[in-house]
């Protein structure tokens, strides 16, 4: 899919630029014409001469060249590039990318761009979880910019975590896949909850429930192999994801999943709620541990949480599509379609816990989808990832055709 492509390859200053020199090789290989653009700080970690010999293009780094006096036009490239690649990204150059600070070549070629614009993070696990950089990172999402997001391992500085650059194979995967139009979620965001929410009792107990996070993992994984950006907003499960479409935020009580699921609404095309939701906290949340042997058994105060799922229909704009999840025991098509209407969803999928194969813990789901235009759809039991690649096809077809 990358053959006759024109791909800029940004290059910032970090450890893992050596891994460029790779990237550039398999993007000419297949097919890709290659403009390599370092900063200055590049040229310390990989010499610009291998770039130049991979690539076959001299590798831009100033505003001007020196020897011959030539402007490099980064409006020129801008318009060029198919797709823009900076990887490895630093925490600098993030932050300079989602402030608009045009210092460097790099940067402003970036605020050209027309085309789709990929970013691979790479750095220290604390550099990377650091609030300031999560924030730049969020609003680069925010403007539309693709984040391939960093594997966890050793880093450079023998320190384990996540902030290691995906491999090159990953990141020509991950444009392959952009420019492949058969992915029929190419470019969609979707955001997804999942699992169950925890509410403390005290430091050491809490309220939740059996929900394992397997369906909603299943939806982030078949979202974000069709191509998609996946946030995946997931509670306390014990489960692993490892695709680079998917940008996993973990929280623990309904109120963290509320925060994260509004702060990330703005941008998607699709919201599914999928996690079982605790309805209510403890409202006398203790900040000792409880002792069996002083005083008599604590009395619980429950209040309710925020309905997460209401909540996003409530900001719901046209064309944003908003799918949620019914697990019940009883009267469950009089209770999904009140759910549906009550929480403005688009549809609802219900499942029965009377249904053999279906609910909490197991690998397999039976599912009944309800439309707000009253059709429906009945699946039989099947493998979570395969009710998730029914879900997601009624989606596409029904409701993201533009
Ligand atoms: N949901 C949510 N926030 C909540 C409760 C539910 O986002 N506080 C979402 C779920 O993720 C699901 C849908 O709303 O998509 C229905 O969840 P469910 O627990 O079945 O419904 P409730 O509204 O909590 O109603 P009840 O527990 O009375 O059945």
């Amino acid at each position: 899919m990358l053959a006759g492509k024109n791909i800029i390859l940004g290059i910032t200053g970090g450890i893992a630029a050596y891994k460029a020199a790779s990237l550039v090789r398999l993007l000419v290989k297949a097919g890709a014409e290659v403009q390599v653009i370092m900063t200055p700080n590049a040229k310390e970690f990989i010499a610009p001469l291998t770039l130049s010999t991979l690539s076959g293009k001299p590798v831009i780094s100033e505003f001007f060249t020196a020897n011959t006096g030539q402007w490099n036009s980064h409006v020129d490239l801008g318009l060029w590039a198919d797709a823009m690649i900076v990887a490895p990204a630093t925490a600098s150059t993030i932050a300079k990318m989602a402030n608009g600070v045009a210092d460097n070549m790099l940067v402003t070629t970036y605020l050209s761009a027309k085309a789709p614009v990929f970013v691979a993070p790479a750095m220290d696990l604390d550099m990377f979880k650091h609030p300031t950089t999560k924030r730049n990172l969020d609003l680069l999402r925010s403007y539309g910019n693709h984040i391939i997001e960093p594997a966890a391992g050793e880093l450079a500085s023998h320190l384990i975590g996540k902030g290691r650059m995906e491999e090159p194979e990953n990141i020509v995967k991950v444009l392959d896949a952009y420019f492949d139009q058969s992915l029929d979620m190419k470019g969609r965001r979707v955001l997804i909850t999942a699992g169950p929410t925890y509410e403390k009792i005290d430091p050491v107990r809490f309220i939740g429930n059996f929900s394992s996070g397997k369906q909603g993992f299943a939806l982030a994984l078949e979202c974000a192999e069709r191509g998609a950006q996946v946030t995946l907003v997931a509670g306390p499960v014990s489960l692993a994801i490892e695709h680079p479409g998917v940008n996993r935020i973990d929280v623990t009580s309904a109120d963290e999943m509320h925060r994260a699921v509004l702060d990330n609404i703005e941008s998607q095309d699709v919201a599914i709620m999928c996690a079982a939701v605790a309805d209510y906290k403890v409202e006398n949340e203790l900040d000792h541990k409880i002792k069996r042997e002083k005083g008599d058994a604590p009395t619980l105060v429950l209040v309710k949480n925020p309905d997460i799922a209401k909540a996003v229909g409530a900001v719901k704009k046209p064309g944003q599509v908003l799918v949620g999840f019914a697990l019940e025991t009883d009267n469950e098509d009089v209770y999904a379609h009140e759910k549906l209407a009550k929480k403005n969803l688009d549809f609802i999928v219900l499942n029965s816990l009377k249904d053999k194969g279906a609910g909490f813990q197991v690998d397999t789901n039976k599912v009944k989808i309800i439309e707000s235009d009253g059709s429906e759809t009945i699946f039989p039991c099947k493998d979570k990832r395969m009710v998730a690649k029914d879900i997601v096809d009624l989606l596409n077809a029904k409701y993201l055709k533009s």
